[in-house]
């Protein structure tokens, strides 16, 4: 047998991405491919790229440019180009970058093994279809290597939610919620080979619908029979819309003893003008009672959210609302943006708001909300934690896992191993995590 090729993959953007890239790695093991860390070993260099922010598709052409070398020394190197960027730009990506051979979008990575084979026939290839068949049915089975403690499962990809802003409905279609049996034999899968938490992906996650035998099912269903496989101790969910949160999936929160304490709950605004023109179709007011609810049933529930500041009308006002939900919420996490015109969205041809002042209204949201990110980290301090331990830390003995809330815990642990679970008093805190000893 000839030695195996070597495939170097680049993941950005959304977790369900890092769940692609190791699906397309599988699927192109079937055509004798290995991965690897290191690009000028590769045979195949492949993007799995983000379009959500300009920035962030931008990027890929820079990083293309950096393969050019690469490619004049091994003409056999074969680049692609996969995920958002590939689906949303397809052929013109091959017009600015001529030496890319193969773009493919993220509905299409079971067509991978083929179409590398046409680049080793020296032609392109691009395939950035809807097709009708899931993605995930076709790739290859293979034995599998044991894994880390933790492990992502899309379970729902795609949305129907059109926000102004977004380019996730165009790049990755309508929703389509993956069935209830493909999903737990990946995760009793999952769990026979290590791991320990499953975090159930999908854009519009807390949307999902599965087919099963027994009619339809709601993600609430799904978390409560994951709940019950031996050897899966965790659960987590993302990304969640408000609008999609439904009574069940509330009451799990607080009935589901595998289910975490933590909850991805974006709102983009506090203000009920932006909201609407966003087409988000709820209020701030429902917003924060959804929280309250889910706080009723789960006190300690640590709550993330996402923000986009300068929205095209924004307005001073606008922008103090949503300082107001933020400080009304309180969140222990979140994560925020500067508007970015994405083409074919409708607020793109909405008239923008003053970069500057888009820049000043991040800054003090950004404050805001390190502010209490680090009030609610500095808040853990003298409590116990459960500690799911990942990795090794930087020092002699330490051990780095994550809490019930999402966490990044050190411990010195000398005789813990990766996917135990350990209580862990917490005696300080970092700029990103907090420290222990084991309890
Ligand atoms: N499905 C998820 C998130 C998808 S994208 C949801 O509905 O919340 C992740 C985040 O990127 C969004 O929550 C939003 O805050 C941000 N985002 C999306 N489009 C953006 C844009 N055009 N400019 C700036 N931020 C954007
Ligand atoms: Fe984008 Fe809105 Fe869909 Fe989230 S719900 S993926 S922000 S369109
Ligand atoms: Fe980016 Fe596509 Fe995910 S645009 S955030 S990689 S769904």
């Amino acid at each position: 047998m000839s030695d195996p090729k070597k495939l170097f993959i680049k993941t950005y953007g959304c977790q369900m991405n890092v769940y692609d890239s190791e699906r397309m790695a599988e699927a192109l093991g079937t055509s004798g491919y290995e991965t690897t860390n290191a690009p000028e070993d590769a045979d195949m260099i492949l993007l799995n790229t983000c379009h959500i922010r300009e920035k962030a598709a931008e990027k890929i052409y820079s990083e293309l440019g950096r393969f050019k070398g690469l490619k004049q020394g091994n003409p056999d190197l074969k680049i692609g180009v996969a995920g958002c960027v590939a689906q949303a730009e397809g052929a013109e990506i091959m017009r600015r970058q001529p030496m890319v051979d193969l773009v493919v979008g993220p509905q299409s990575y079971h067509r991978l093994p083929a179409m590398e084979a046409k680049t080793r026939a020296g032609e392109k290839a691009l395939d950035t279809d809807f097709p009708e068949e899931d993605k995930f049915d076709h790739l290859p089975k293979r034995p599998k290597p044991t894994r880390g403690p933790t492990a992502f499962l899309t379970v729902q990809e795609g949305c129907d939610k059109f926000c102004a802003f977004c380019v996730v409905p165009y790049t990755r279609g309508a929703e389509v919620s993956r069935p209830v049996d493909r999903i737990l034999t990946e995760a009793r899968d999952l769990v026979e080979r290590g791991v320990r938490e499953i975090t159930l992906l999908g854009q519009n996650v807390n949307a999902y619908h599965g087919a099963s035998d027994g009619g339809d099912w709601t993600l609430s269903r799904l978390i409560w029979a994951l709940n019950d496989i031996d050897g899966l101790e965790r659960i987590r969910f993302t990304t969640s819309h408000p609008n999609d949160m439904d009574d069940a999936l509330i009451a799990a929160h607080g009935e589901c003893d595998k289910l975490m304490p933590y909850l991805h709950l974006p709102v983009q605004s506090g203000s009920d003008n932006i909201l609407k023109a966003m087409n988000r179709k709820h209020t701030a007011e429902q917003y924060i009672r959804l929280i309250e609810r889910i706080r009723a049933v789960r006190p300690d529930i640590l709550l993330s959210g996402d923000f986009i500041v300068g929205f095209p009308g924004e307005t001073d006002q606008d922008f103090e609302d949503t300082m107001s939900l933020v400080r009304e919420v309180n969140y222990g996490q979140a994560y925020s943006f500067k508007y970015s015109t994405r083409p074919g969205t409708p607020a793109s041809e909405k008239p923008q708001i003053d970069n500057d002042l888009a820049s000043n209204r991040l800054h003090k949201l950004q404050g805001l909300l390190t502010q209490q990110q680090r009030a609610v980290q500095e808040s853990m301090i003298g409590k116990t934690v459960k500690v799911l331990f990942e990795k090794p830390g930087r020092l002699e003995g330490q051990m780095v896992g994550k809490s019930e809330y999402l966490h990044a815990v050190h411990a010195v642990a000398p005789n813990v191993s990766r996917g135990e679970i350990h209580p862990v008093r917490i005696t300080y805190s970092e700029s990103n995590s907090l420290g222990g000893e084991l309890a």
